[in-house]
């Protein structure tokens, strides 16, 4: 699939990171948003995003092809012409997801000239944020998207194995399922890094050697839930192509990566990044919010970003 962003002619700079005493952006949980300020920031930063042309890399719509760029085949390996760059199922998935994630935020922040704007994190292992965040669901507004899981709409709670059959339990039961689910996939399946993070893919290397626990649950079977069944792949969140195009892949995304800083927290002895050299050095390209192509992806503490501290109650649920 062809979904590159427009090519700009300027040359690829280095990331930069922001100066050390530049505010630090909270990202908020999204359903304990209260501060309305806050919001309708948000919604306009949106809906600018929104309105920028096609030609401007950093408009939502080529925003939402970044991703699927990324992910259908659209690049090729550098050097090698046969085998196409795929940020999915291997140790990718989570730095890559962070740079786009960190880019994203930054031209919103700059659309509004807002330099501290966080945006939000779908807060889906709390059992108060296991369900669409309301935020999302105002038809309203600019975080809306009618392609959705018509049955999954609040105050339906998610199930974070979903494997396209809406289980048949109580409220309470979904809620106790999902932390344990949590408490697999962030402890039990995820003591090393590779387990965690995924399996190396290096230059050479065939696509999708094997995914992490966190990518292959409960990350994939979230984007399924929300899709909408009626579509023909489960658009928008249910494909790769499409699943940028539903502003709620932000707030999935952002919870995906906590997820990575919480399990690093959690056992700071043996849940630890990779040391090996091709995933430290693996670059990618995306537009920043001066339309500048930038590589790189870096720590949330460099990156000047922080998340929310909300309760891990999953952390006794022992399956
Ligand atoms: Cu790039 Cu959640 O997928």
């Amino acid at each position: 699939m062809s979904c590159c962003p427009p090519l700009m002619n300027s040359k690829i700079v280095d990331f930069v990171p922001p100066p050390p005493g530049s505010p630090c952006r909270i990202r908020p949980a999204a359903h304990l948003i209260t501060d309305k300020k806050y919001l309708d920031k948000f919604k306009l930063a949106i809906s600018r995003m929104k309105a920028l042309p096609d030609s401007d890399p950093r408009s939502f719509k080529n925003q939402a092809n970044v991703h699927c760029a990324y992910c259908e085949g659209s690049y090729h390996q550098v050097g090698f012409p046969d085998l196409k760059l795929q940020v999915h199922n291997s140790w990718l998935f989570l730095p890559w997801h962070r740079c786009y994630l960190y880019f994203f935020e930054r031209i919103l922040g700059k659309l509004i000239g807002d330099d501290s704007f966080a945006i939000p994190f779908w807060n889906w292992d709390h059992p108060d944020g296991m369900k669409m965040p309301s935020i999302y669901t105002d038809p309203t507004s600019s975080l809306f998207d009618p392609l959705r899981d018509a049955k999954h709409q609040p105050p339906i709670l998610l199930d974070l194995d979903y494997n396209g059959e809406d289980p048949n339990y109580t409220d309470e039961e979904q809620i106790d399922h999902n932390l344990r689910i949590m408490y697999r996939q962030l402890v039990s399946n995820a003591c090393t890094s590779e387990l965690f993070l995924g399996s190396p893919y290096r230059a050479g290397d065939k696509p999708d050697p094997c995914m992490g626990s966190l990518e292959n649950v409960p990350h994939t079977p979230i984007h399924t839930w929300t899709g909408d069944r009626s579509q023909p792949d489960g658009e928008n969140m249910g494909s790769f192509y499409s699943a940028g195009r539903d502003p709620i892949f932000y707030a999935h995304h952002a919870n995906v990566d906590r997820m990575w800083v919480v399990w690093k927290e959690i056992n700071k002895k043996k849940h630890k990044d990779f040391t090996d050299k091709d995933w430290l050095e693996t670059s990618f390209l995306f537009y920043d919010e001066n339309k500048l192509p930038v590589r790189d992806v870096l720590e949330p503490d460099v990156m000047r970003y922080k998340y929310q501290k909300v309760d891990l109650l999953w952390r006794t649920k022992k399956p």
